[in-house]
Formats: C-alpha cells, sequence, structure tokens
C-alpha cells in the first residue's frame, strides 16, 4: 500500500483538524545571569499559559538545538514540565540546529491536526551564553557536517561569508545593499522591549564594523545570546472557548537539504527553503503576493537575502536592491523582521522559531507594528540543512 505524504493527507483527508494559536509568551532576548535554563523556559511556558487563560496542557514540545552543550543538561522535557508543574503529561525535546523552534512547531502543529492532543505547548529555549571563550561558536558549528566542515575549523559565520562572496559574485550585487537587512532588523527593534539590541543603526556602521569573516562584518551577524519563546495550539475549533483572536496555522512545512554545503548544487539557494515554501504555499492555498509580512531568518544578512528569493518573493539577485529601496521596511512591499530579526532582537538558536511565531501572532492579532491578516514566518538550521516555513493567518 503506498503510503500519503503530510501535504496529501492535509489536502485530501478531511479528518484533519485546523490548528489555532491561542497563547503567546516570550523572555526578554540578551544575556540575563540572574536567570537559568529552566527559569527561562518556565517564565515563557506560564506566560503563554496566561495569556490562553489555561492552567493545563496535554503536551510539552520543546525546540532547542544544544543545551547537552551549552548548559551540560539532557532531558529538557521533564525538566521544563516538571519546574512549570505541568505533572506526567507528554513532554519532550526535538532538535533542529538553529531551526529547532521551527521544527518543534510543526510537531505541536500535527499534535493537535491529528487529533492526537488537545492543548499543547509548544517552547522555543536556548541558553548560549552560559560558555566562554569561542566555546559557543564551536558548539554552534555542530550543526554543520562534522567530517568535512567543522573539523576543518570552518564556523557558521565562516560558511555564510563563503556564500554571501560568491552570491555578490554570481549577481553583481552592490556590496552597500546587503547593509539594508541589518539596518532595518535594528530599526524595527526599537519598540520591543524584548529585543536586545534596541538602537538603530546606518548601513556604513554595518560596512565599517570589525570583519568577522571576510566580505562579512559583525553588523551583519546575530549575536549568541539567550531567551525563551512559547506558544499555545489548539484546534480551530476549540479556540474561540480561550481567545477572541485566534489565530489559524494556514500551512507548516520542515524539509531537509544536505548537511554540507558542498554536496549541493548551488550555494546562493537554499533548497530546502523552496520546498518547505512551496509545500506551505500549498497547504494555506496562498502564494507569494498573498502574504502580507515575513519573520525572516537573517542569522546573517546573506541569509535574510537568500531566503526572500527561495521564498519567491523577489527575482534571483534582487534581494538586496529590494531591501536598500526600503521595501522590506514598515510600510514598504513586505514588511521583513517587524520585531528586530534574528540580528536586532537576538538569535537563541533553538528558540528563535518561536519568537518568530509569537511577533507574527502579535501582528496578526492588531498588537503589533502591523495590522495585517496573512504572515509567514521563515526559521533555518545550520546553512539551510532545516528549515521550517509556516504561514498564518486571522480566523
Ligand atoms: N551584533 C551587534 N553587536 C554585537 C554582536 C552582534 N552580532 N555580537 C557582539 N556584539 C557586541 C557586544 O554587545 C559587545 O558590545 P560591548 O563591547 O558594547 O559590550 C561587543 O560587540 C563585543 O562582543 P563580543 O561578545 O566580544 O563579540 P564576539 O566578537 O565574541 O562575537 C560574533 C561577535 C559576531 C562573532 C558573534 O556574535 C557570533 O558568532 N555571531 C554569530 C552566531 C551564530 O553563528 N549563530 C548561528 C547562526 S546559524
Amino acid at each position: 500500500m503506498r503510503h500519503m505524504s503530510v501535504t496529501e493527507r492535509k489536502s485530501g483527508c478531511d479528518d484533519m483538524e485546523e490548528v489555532a494559536i491561542i497563547g503567546i509568551g516570550c523572555t526578554p532576548v540578551g544575556e540575563p545571569w540572574h536567570k537559568s535554563l529552566r527559569n527561562m523556559a518556565v517564565e515563557s511556558t506560564w506566560a503563554a499559559m496566561d495569556d490562553a487563560g489555561v492552567d493545563q496542557v496535554d503536551a510539552l514540545i520543546l525546540g532547542n538545538m544544544s543545551s547537552g552543550s551549552f548548559n551540560e543538561q539532557e532531558s529538557l522535557g521533564s525538566l521544563i514540565a516538571d519546574y512549570a508543574g505541568l505533572g506526567n503529561i507528554s513532554a519532550f525535546k526535538v532538535e533542529g540546529a538553529c531551526g529547532s523552534g521551527g521544527a518543534a512547531f510543526k510537531a505541536g502543529v500535527m499534535a493537535v491536526a491529528s487529533g492526537y492532543h488537545d492543548l499543547v505547548c509548544v517552547n522555543g529555549i536556548e541558553k548560549m551564553t552560559d560558555v566562554v571563550g569561542d566555546n559557543a561558536t564551536k558548539i554552534l558549528a555542530n550543526a554543520a557536517d562534522r567530517e568535512y566542515e567543522s573539523i576543518h575549523g570552518i564556523s557558521f559565520p565562516g560558511l555564510n561569508a563563503m556564500i554571501m562572496r560568491r552570491y555578490l559574485y554570481d549577481y553583481n550585487v552592490k556590496r552597500d545593499d546587503l547593509a539594508a537587512f541589518p539596518v532595518n532588523s535594528h530599526k524595527n527593534a526599537v519598540h520591543n522591549k524584548n529585543a536586545m539590541f534596541r538602537k538603530e543603526i546606518s548601513a556604513d556602521s554595518v560596512l565599517n564594523s570589525p570583519m568577522v569573516a571576510n566580505p562579512m562584518t559583525l553588523m551583519e551577524c546575530a549575536p549568541i545570546c539567550d531567551g525563551s519563546a512559547s506558544v499555545i495550539l489548539t484546534t480551530k475549533e476549540r479556540a474561540k472557548e480561550f481567545t477572541d483572536t485566534p489565530v489559524i496555522v494556514k500551512g507548516c512545512s520542515v524539509k531537509v537539504d544536505t548537511i554540507g554545503v558542498h554536496d549541493r548544487k548551488t550555494v546562493t539557494s537554499m533548497n530546502a527553503t523552496v520546498t518547505a515554501a512551496q509545500d506551505a504555499y500549498k497547504q494555506s492555498g496562498m502564494q507569494p503576493s498573498d502574504i502580507e509580512a515575513v519573520e525572516l531568518h537573517d542569522a546573517f544578512s546573506i541569509m535574510g537575502a537568500i531566503g526572500l528569493e527561495d521564498m519567491g518573493f523577489v527575482e534571483r539577485g534582487k534581494a538586496p536592491r529590494f531591501a536598500a529601496e526600503g521595501q522590506i521596511g514598515i510600510g514598504g512591499k513586505l514588511p521583513c523582521c517587524t520585531f528586530g530579526g534574528l540580528k536586532a532582537r537576538g538569535h537563541p538558536v533553538g528558540a528563535t522559531g518561536i519568537y518568530q511565531i509569537v511577533e507574527m501572532c502579535k501582528n496578526l492579532r492588531g498588537e503589533g507594528v502591523l495590522d495585517i491578516e496573512r504572515g509567514l514566518t521563515h526559521n533555518i538550521g545550520g546553512t539551510g540543512s532545516t528549515v521550517s516555513v509556516s504561514i498564518l493567518g486571522r480566523d
């Protein structure tokens, strides 16, 4: 018997429930020395439960990349369920490098859509600053191909700098235009009380900041930081019992690509983003022109540019100009990173995918900087080895 894919089942069967987000919560991103991993995960989980008005959930799914290495702590399902007072529920961790949050969100959506659980909390948590020196860079590099990439000393900034160099060459892009991505994210972080860097920067300061991996500068890299974000999911049918402003999950896809960049046909496009976006568009019945805002994975400015092109918003090689013309700003054609993105809100890796969902929910609930009906979130693990794309909308 041929087994149907999730996409086929979602579009072909009536017995999958539509999923709604009824509660959101997050901690400020930064370097909070007074809070531990568990304190932060519990704080955002309780905030999301309060927001939803629930005092218990059926399952807790945690997106986390590397608590074993950053904090010498595994068994997160049991730890956080215990300290959040949730008892012996179903609780476990999902890992997909910096894309762990997006992957955990998909696991939560599947749990509710299938009818397996009724009320699910998805938490993204990462505390990266408990290690000193270059250890964080080393731990992050574990998400690359150990035998062919990281063993030779290449880091994520290094891999992205090589991709950036190739992209600038292939499309003859003006180096300065890429600086528009961090400039936009920093501008949007000013209004976000949970952002790590709440200050505007200029394109000149991006280009003249210290070189991290040539040609990429410090101000084109997301910081190393701590954060936790949580959402509460239930069925669309039950959502109105809890809130007047449920956010509906219209599409949700996670795709993978080769882990090593060297095994790809091209490095200036990420196939996992292309296919995850296509899948999410198909599930939602939408196309790029229907999307009003994007929480974009701008861990490095080049990733933001390639992401916009891979998801069909801008022609190949044109995203930097699009950004430099102000089209990704609030009031532009496609506002991106509306709460500061990874660059300025911060990128606590395994938590990022859930921060993006929380922020898009705020925009869809009319509590953000935008008042929109349809938005997309884009979360990358590694250099595009695991990518999730979710499309959220108003009821
Ligand atoms: N953006 C803006 N400012 C930053 C920053 C960033 N990304 N990273 C650090 N800073 C600031 C710090 O706040 C500090 O400012 P202060 O002197 O006013 O306190 C200063 O720069 C030096 O900070 P430090 O922690 O010593 O920087 P660093 O050189 O150790 O690290 C990077 C800088 C860019 C190398 C580091 O942030 C990094 O590796 N980022 C990428 C993380 C990553 O790979 N994530 C996974 C992506 S897939």
